[in-house]
């Protein structure tokens, strides 16, 4: 088969001119957080890396070793690559792909307005690719993409680029978590890759061997089951995060604390200790898109996710208990005044993304109430959202005259603040607690009523 064939020279080649592990060169299209972490990444292995990025304004910040949004510890590294000069930043994608061995695709694969998943920006860099592509050169799809995404993008390139030009579409679905996303890169739970030309999947595996310290388990599969698994991975841990989110609501009516029923249940380790920590729902650009694009798939067969499907039901709820849970201490929401603090999807990250906070926070404006924020990083991400909010420049802000305290990410400086001062400044001393970052004891010997998610 012509298309082995060449892969296999390809694969000696690569061997012949760069030893079993050498830096090659990549390019990563696409500079948005998987983009950049993976580029860092891969300039961090020794790897010569080119990524393009086609917003003029964020490719200036990049240029500058600048980041568009935070994100702990990838603005040095990406800085320390420019300077180690093994990563570059352009605009031009069809100068950037010459002579790249590999080049990772991590544009957006945002929600479509049918809620299923919107390939535009895929299936336009890959036309734009299928006119310039070289012999060999093999494209790696890092964004989330449907099942069958591999597939079609292997048929675009066939039938748009020059026939007899072989080239090999692999599949490796990336599992950073935003705020953690340096630590999950250069430590993953494993490494997954997809692709029908066993060489071209080696040459991919062996990208992440050169920088690898210690052994990381390697899953190494076809195109359609490394879909799959990142769509199977995201929609367990909303589930999980979904289980403990009701549990908690229960554990509230029946006066539990949840959270030492969840330490209990975590210590089988057919269940495990982490995605136990109850919220206000769980949010940020994947989850959900993630789990619509999952059921949308399943009923295009005739078959139905029955608990992604409850577990997208539960999280919308998840907001509303949380609104009720102030309604309940304040009374009536109109003319309160609520100080919120955490407007993040998360903690360590400044993405308001399907943020719950953004959520909690327009239902009580809708409802009337006055409602003031902090956060110590999403305040502009979540003033664009909400235009009406008005935001405090310290947490101290948020709380004077107010009705009721809300906790919403989990950021860790919350749990140093002054509650002796914040008692004697809030009107009534109402706190809601939806990260369970306080504690119950200590805040009630302060005078405050407390509520928290299955403790109180
Ligand atoms: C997730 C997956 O973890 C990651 O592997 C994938 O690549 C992208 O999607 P991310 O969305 O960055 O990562 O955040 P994650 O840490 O998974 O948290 C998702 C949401 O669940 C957040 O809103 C978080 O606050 C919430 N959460 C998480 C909880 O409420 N409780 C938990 O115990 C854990």
């Amino acid at each position: 088969m012509t298309q082995s064939k060449s892969m296999k020279q390809l694969s000696s080649q690569f061997f012949e001119n760069n030893g079993p592990l050498k830096g090659i060169n990549i390019c990563v299209i696409g500079g948005g957080f998987v983009g950049l972490a993976s580029a860092a990444g891969f300039a961090q292995f020794g790897h010569a890396v080119v990524c393009v990025e086609k917003d003029s304004r964020r490719l200036e910040q990049l240029m500058k070793g600048q980041l568009p949004f935070f994100e702990p510890e990838l603005e040095e590294l990406i800085l320390r690559s420019i300077q180690a000069k093994r990563l570059s930043f352009t605009a031009d994608l069809r100068q950037a792909i010459k002579g790249q061995r590999a080049i990772f695709i991590t544009v957006g694969t945002p929600t479509g307005a049918d809620g299923r998943t919107d390939l535009s920006a895929l299936e336009e860099v890959t036309l734009s690719l299928s006119e310039v592509l070289e012999p060999d050169q093999i494209i790696v799809l890092k964004s989330t993409v449907p099942v069958g995404t591999g597939k079609h993008i292997e048929s675009i390139l066939s039938q748009n680029g020059r026939k007899n030009k072989p080239f090999a579409v692999v599949n490796n679905p990336e599992f950073l978590r935003e705020g953690n996303a340096v630590n999950d890169f250069f430590r993953p739970q494993r490494i997954v890759i997809g692709g029908s030309v066993s060489e071209a999947v080696e040459l991919v595996a062996n990208i992440y061997k050169l920088g690898m310290s210690q052994p990381v388990p390697f899953v190494i599969t076809n195109n359609e089951t490394a879909e799959m698994i990142k769509y199977a991975s995201n929609a367990f841990l909303a589930a999980k995060v979904g289980y403990v989110n009701e549990l908690a609501g229960l554990c509230d009516l029946l006066g539990v604390n949840v959270l030492e029923v969840a330490r209990a249940i975590g210590l089988d380790p057919r269940i495990g200790s982490e995605f136990l920590e109850p919220g206000p729902g769980w949010g940020g650009s994947c989850f959900h898109k993630d789990l619509k694009e999952f059921s949308g798939l399943a009923e295009s067969k005739g078959y139905s996710l029955l608990i992604t499907a409850a577990v997208l039901a539960s999280n919308d709820r998840q907001h509303n208990l949380v609104v009720e849970k102030i309604k309940k201490l304040v009374g009536t929401l109109k003319g309160s005044k609520i100080g919120v603090l955490g407007l993040a999807f998360k903690a360590n990250t400044s993405d308001v993304r399907e943020s719950p906070a953004i959520a909690v926070v327009k239902n009580l404006l809708e409802q009337g109430a006055k409602v003031t924020a902090f956060d110590p990083k999403a305040n502009g991400a979540a003033k664009e959202h909400l235009p009406a909010l008005e935001i405090a420049e310290s947490p101290y802000d948020t709380i004077r005259d107010s009705d009721c305290l809300v906790i919403l990410t989990e950021w860790r400086e919350f749990q140093l603040l002054d509650f002796k001062l914040i008692f004697e400044t809030m009107r009534r001393p109402n706190i809601v607690d939806t990260r369970n970052l306080l504690t119950p004891e200590l805040l009630s010997r302060f005078g405050f009523n407390y509520t928290g998610m299955g403790q109180t």
